[in-house]
């Protein structure tokens, strides 16, 4: 009798579902039931041979029993399949390897500046890049004359600020906040109108430095800067004080490093003399020293002002400052990795 076996087979499938524990055993009796040579296939092949009397009834019996079925399996086969939450990992797959940044020109010279002359005692100081024009200019001993004070030169703000030219009013602010010794560096952006070229930007990185203390000469701020430059670019570096003028510094010298392009024998870049001009320097006049209340009788100083720009060029053999300043990651990957 067909409804017997279908009584039958649904008890049967019953209980082999609940006996599956994996979902390899659930799949295998899925096919056994429901497959086109399965249990339930079977059965059908079965129904013309059933009396016409009882076939309506018994073809919806085995209808009712497919979908039974149907849905047993479908939630017998949901409960075995591995549950994870998110997507699934293959763990075997190679690593993606990071995105890793690296460390612009200009912050490894920087780093490599600071600790040269912490190594020597100088310690960092920070100053304001939008100054008071009386720390820019007037306690720096600068003339109302002097050419650096133009408004063609130097960026002016209202109530007496400008954006900094330089970073040696951060030498005023050192001295009004503390007695001598004072050893100091002090790295940063300043600002003038300065046509952009292959050597000049609007923007650019000094190193101030400042040394007081007593009996300091211009022997120590040479053999400073000497070990400074051989230092950071090599044992063989040669450097030349060539006599100057600066408001702040009696007598002043502006410093050249020979050429590391051409190794001094005269190039385009450093217009064939064999230096590359660096800073300016000298002993600090005793007007800057005097308007901080320090005693010109007991103290000397000396001063200085790198590019940090033009070290990083020469350092690392750029011949335009405009790569330091374009962000242009083709240039800047070539660095190290900042990790
Ligand atoms: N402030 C000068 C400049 O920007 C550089 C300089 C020269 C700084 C002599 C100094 C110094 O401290 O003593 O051109």
């Amino acid at each position: 009798m067909i409804q017997e076996r279908i009584t039958e087979t649904r008890a049967l499938a019953a209980r082999e579902f609940e006996a599956a524990t994996t979902l390899a055993e659930a799949e295998a009796v899925k096919l056994t039931y429901l497959s086109r040579k399965g249990v339930v296939a079977e059965l059908f092949k079965l129904m013309p041979q059933v009396d016409a009397a009882e076939r309506p009834r018994s073809g919806q019996l085995l209808n009712e029993l497919k979908t039974e079925l149907e849905a047993l399996a479908e939630r017998r086969l949901a409960e075995l399949r591995p549950k994870v939450s998110g997507p699934l990992v293959d763990v075997t797959l190679p690593g993606r390897k990071p995105f890793v940044g690296t460390y612009h020109p200009l912050t490894i010279v920087m780093r490599e500046i600071i600790e040269i002359f912490r190594s020597m005692g100088f310690r960092v100081a920070d100053g304001p890049e939008i100054e008071l024009v009386r720390y820019n200019f007037d306690m720096l001993n600068t003339p109302p004359w002097h050419p650096s004070r133009d408004e063609s030169d130097t960026m002016y703000l209202p109530n007496g600020f400008v954006v900094r030219t330089e970073t040696s009013p951060v030498q005023i602010r050192v001295m009004e906040s503390q007695q001598p010794p004072v050893r100091i560096i002090s790295p940063g952006r300043v600002y003038r109108r300065d046509r952009p070229d292959a050597t000049h930007s609007p923007m650019f990185h000094q190193v101030e430095g400042l040394y007081v203390d007593e009996g300091v000469t211009m022997a120590d701020l040479k053999g400073t800067l000497l070990h400074f430059y051989r230092t950071l670019f090599g044992a063989q570096t040669q450097i030349r004080f060539r006599p100057h003028f600066f408001p702040f510094t009696e007598p002043s010298a502006e410093v050249d490093v020979t050429c590391n392009f051409c190794g001094g024998k005269g190039c385009r870049v450093c217009k064939q003399t064999g230096w590359l001009e660096m800073g300016g320097s000298g002993m600090v006049d005793p007007n800057v020293l005097a308007g901080v209340g320090y005693d010109t009788e007991k103290y000397t100083g000396y001063a200085f002002g790198l590019g940090i720009d033009r070290i990083a060029m020469r350092r690392f053999g750029l011949d335009n400052i405009r790569l330091l300043f374009e962000s242009d990651v083709r240039f800047l990957r070539q660095f190290p990795a900042a990790c």
